[in-house]
């Protein structure tokens, strides 16, 4: 029977489909292809492999039909050309920078980043003689005078973790667009999109050239997987690919499926995320044991209105930092507070479906001198929450009495 798909399909549809709408009378629940190897028809297959034909299968370092389903689903998700998937958030943004970048090149950054990704540019890329220049957020136009004939990468990460700032995505491009005139050549633009996800942010369309995705967090949604992903044009996911063979941070076929599973429910999580977070940021700023509450889709967020005009949704993460207090020092009141929560877990991690709380100067920012700290806005108070999609008043109910204990 012949059947027509409605165009163009909307992202549920997509995140739960993939390309696979009619299109094989197979199992609705893709299999697990758990093997690390391949057996050949034929010696036939071995030689087109060895001819490069891309088709052929042979083992699961370089490719495994779990991986690819999960692999086409996010690049029609995030309308990519390509997707290819690692086996964690830092394989995926770690390969997909050095794929294009050598010794003696360098990149362009905003330095409020996750940060394991700021720790390794500013710890591991000047060993293999990669520079890195930070750019501030509020002054883009620097990407201009920064960039030069050996920087290849401009990467950004909005919002940034934990301190929700938001970075002017379209001005990034556009500042980028400049440099490239003055260089007569192109570079590359890469976000982290890890914190709004592609319900939230849709970086192609202000031109972004590449997204890199923690997919252990929002993507995954359920606490139980390590992957990333890198999305882009078809070329540059093939470099990608070719370097991941080689540093072997492949995704897992089991992580894959579980992801894939996690896939068909991303909107409805990530909906009631986004709501449950604006709703208990709103009651948080009630609070007089909090001092600010930061989150994108407050009005007294200070980008509040670049949020609004490169986010459909706020995300799920709402960091706090606590009011003084006489009796505990930022950190010690902060930590109490973690302790005394009861719904929320007191754990790391982010984007699953139960709301998590840590405290960045013992979790994402740890290492870091106090110079660097205060340059990130992270403050020993400072909270970050990352909103889970149980019941609100029960959200809020557990921070009234743990914020109430301090
Ligand atoms: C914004 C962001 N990017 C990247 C990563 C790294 O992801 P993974 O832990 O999957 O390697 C994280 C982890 O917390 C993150 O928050």
């Amino acid at each position: 029977m012949k059947r027509k798909t409605p165009q163009p399909l909307s992202l549920a549809t997509r995140a739960i489909h993939g390309k696979q709408l009619f299109a094989f009378q197979g199992p609705v629940a893709g299999p697990i292809y758990q093997t690390s190897t391949y057996r050949f028809k034929s010696s036939d297959d071995a030689v087109r492999y060895a001819n490069g034909d891309p088709t052929v299968y042979v083992y699961s370092r370089y490719h495994n039909p779990t991986v690819h389903e999960v692999e086409e689903k996010i690049a029609g998700m995030e309308n990519g050309e390509s997707a290819a998937l690692f086996a964690s958030g830092m394989a995926a943004i770690t390969t997909a920078i050095l794929a294009v970048t050598k010794s003696g090149d360098n990149i362009i950054s905003t330095p409020a980043l996750y940060g394991g990704t700021y720790r390794w540019m500013r710890d591991e890329l000047p060993k293999q003689n990669i520079g890195v220049r930070f750019v501030d957020p509020e002054h883009l136009e620097e990407i201009v005078r920064l960039a030069d004939k050996r920087t290849t990468i401009i990467f950004i990460e909005t919002p940034t973790n934990p301190t929700l700032t938001i970075v002017d995505i379209a001005e990034t491009v556009r500042q980028t667009r400049k440099a490239e005139k003055k260089l007569n050549r192109p570079l590359l633009t890469m976000i982290d999109n890890t914190f709004a996800t592609i319900l939230n942010q849709d970086p192609f369309k202000f031109g972004i050239d590449v997204i890199t995705e923690s997919a252990t967090k929002y993507l995954g949604g359920h606490t139980d997987i390590l992957a990333g992903v890198v999305v882009g044009k078809e070329k540059f996911v093939k470099q990608v690919r070719a370097l991941g063979k080689y540093h072997g941070g492949c995704a897992d076929p089991f992580a894959a499926y579980l992801l894939g599973r996690s896939l068909k429910t991303f909107e409805l999580r990530v909906q009631r995320q986004n709501e449950n977070a604006l709703a208990l940021a709103r009651a948080l700023e009630k609070n007089r044991k909090v001092n600010r509450v930061i989150y994108p889709g407050l009005t007294s967020h200070p980008q509040f209105q670049i949020a609004k005009k490169q986010m459909t949704g706020f995300g799920g993460m709402v960091t706090i930092e606590l009011t003084p207090s006489k009796r505990y020092a930022p950190a010690d009141a902060a930590a109490k507070v973690c302790d005394r929560l009861t719904v929320a877990v007191n754990a790391m991690s982010l984007g699953g479906v139960e709301t998590l709380v840590s405290i960045p100067v013992y979790s994402s920012h740890i290492f870091m001198s106090d110079e660097e700290l205060k340059r990130h806005g992270v403050t020993k108070g400072m909270i970050r929450i990352s909103v889970g999609v149980e019941g609100i008043d029960d959200l809020i109910n557990d921070f009234e009495q743990a914020l109430d204990t301090i």
